[in-house]
C-alpha cells in the first residue's frame, strides 16, 4: 500500500486575481489530507472518509474521478489503472481550504508510493496542477504549491507558461486566525470562469482592480515581514473590498467577515474561491481568537481556530 499526504491553505492576498498573474500569498495550515492506494481490483474505487460540508462529496464525485484520470496520464500512467484509494485525514472537506489540491496531492504522492516511482515533490506538485484542472478549470497553482511544499509562500504565477515564482516567506510568530464556514459548497471552476467573462466584458473596471489587487499583495508581504498584524488585517480587509467588486463574495461570507470585524479582528476576507466556501479572519493572540470564534459559532457557523506561518507545516 502507498501513503501520501497533502497540506490544507489559506490564502491570505490575492485569490482570484492570482490566476492572471497578479502574486498572491498562501499560508499552510495545521489539517491535511491523508490518502492510501493500492493497486488491486478491475476498476477505480475512491472511499472518501474525509469530513466534509453537505453536500461536498457528492459536488466533487466526478471532478474527483477526472482528476485521478488526469494524474495518472500526467504520470505516463493508463487513465483508467484500476486502483483502490482512500481518502482521509484531519482537513475538512470545506470549499475555498484548498481541499482538492490537498488531495490530489496526498493521491499523488501515495501512487508514487504504491508504483515505487520515486516522484520529487516538484513533480508531485506538477502532477497536482494537471489535477487542479478538473477541479477549477483554468487553477493558478497557488493551492496545490502550498499542499505539496506548506509553509507561507509568495506565488506567481508565469502567465506565459513558464516557471511559477515561489518564494517562502518567514514571519516573526505564527499568527491566530479563525476560518469560518458558510458551510456552502463552493463550484471553484464557475467561480474562476465567471471572473474571467466579466474580465473580458469590463476590461477597464477589471484592468483596476487587477491593478490594486497587485499592489496590495505586495504591501501584504512588506506588512507581514515586518509583523505589522494591524496593517496586514487593514489590507486584508482591502483585499475583500475587491473581492466583492469582482462579484466573488456571497451574503454570508460578508456576515461572516462582519461578525469578526466587530469582534476586533484585525482584518477579515473571504478565502478561495468564494461563493460560499470560508473566510479568514486574522485574530492575533488566544483571546481574541478565541472571541471571534464563539461569537461566529453562536450564529450557527463551524469554524476551525489555526494558525499561519507555522515553521513546520
Ligand atoms: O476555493 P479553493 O480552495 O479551491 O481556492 C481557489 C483559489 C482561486 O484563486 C480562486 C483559484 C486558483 O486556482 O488560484
Amino acid at each position: 500500500m502507498g501513503k501520501g499526504s497533502g497540506f490544507g491553505k489559506v490564502i491570505l492576498f490575492g485569490e482570484h486575481f492570482v490566476v492572471h498573474g497578479v502574486p498572491g500569498i498562501v499560508s499552510a495550515i495545521d489539517s491535511a489530507t491523508d490518502a492510501e492506494v493500492t493497486q488491486t481490483g478491475n476498476e477505480l474505487a475512491i472511499r472518501d472518509e474525509r469530513k466534509a460540508a453537505k453536500g461536498y462529496a457528492e459536488e466533487k464525485r466526478l471532478q474527483q474521478i477526472e482528476s485521478i484520470e488526469r494524474m495518472l496520464t500526467t504520470m505516463g500512467l493508463d487513465p483508467k489503472l484500476p486502483l483502490k484509494i482512500w481518502v482521509g485525514g484531519t482537513l475538512l472537506g470545506f470549499s475555498g481550504l484548498g481541499a482538492s489540491a490537498a488531495s490530489s496531492v496526498a493521491i499523488a504522492r501515495a501512487i508514487s508510493e504504491e508504483l515505487n516511482l520515486k516522484l520529487t515533490g516538484e513533480k508531485i506538485n506538477q502532477i497536482a496542477y494537471e489535477a487542479e484542472k478538473a477541479y477549477a478549470g483554468n487553477p493558478s497553482g497557488i493551492d496545490n504549491t502550498a499542499a505539496t511544499f506548506g509553509g507561507l509562500l509568495w506565488f506567481k504565477k508565469n502567465i506565459s507558461g513558464g516557471q511559477n515564482t515561489i518564494e517562502k516567506l518567514r514571519i516573526r510568530t505564527p499568527a491566530e486566525i479563525v476560518i469560518g464556514s458558510t458551510g456552502k459548497v463552493a463550484n471553484t471552476k464557475a467561480m474562476v470562469a465567471g471572473v474571467a467573462e466579466r474580465k473580458q466584458k469590463n476590461p477597464q473596471k477589471y484592468d483596476a482592480l487587477f491593478k490594486q489587487a497587485d499592489a496590495l499583495s505586495y504591501a501584504g508581504r512588506k506588512a507581514l515581514e515586518a509583523y505589522d498584524l494591524k496593517k496586514v488585517g487593514a489590507l486584508m480587509n482591502e483585499n475583500h473590498r475587491l473581492l466583492q467588486e469582482i462579484e466573488v463574495s456571497s451574503r454570508e461570507l460578508d456576515l461572516l467577515v462582519d461578525i469578526a470585524r466587530r469582534e476586533g479582528a484585525f482584518g477579515a476576507k473571504l478565502t478561495g474561491g468564494g461563493g460560499g466556501g470560508c473566510m479568514v479572519a486574522l485574530t492575533p493572540g488566544k483571546e481574541l481568537q478565541e472571541k471571534v470564534a464563539a461569537a461566529i459559532e453562536k450564529e450557527g457557523y463551524e469554524v476551525l481556530r489555526t494558525k499561519i506561518g507555522v515553521e513546520k507545516i
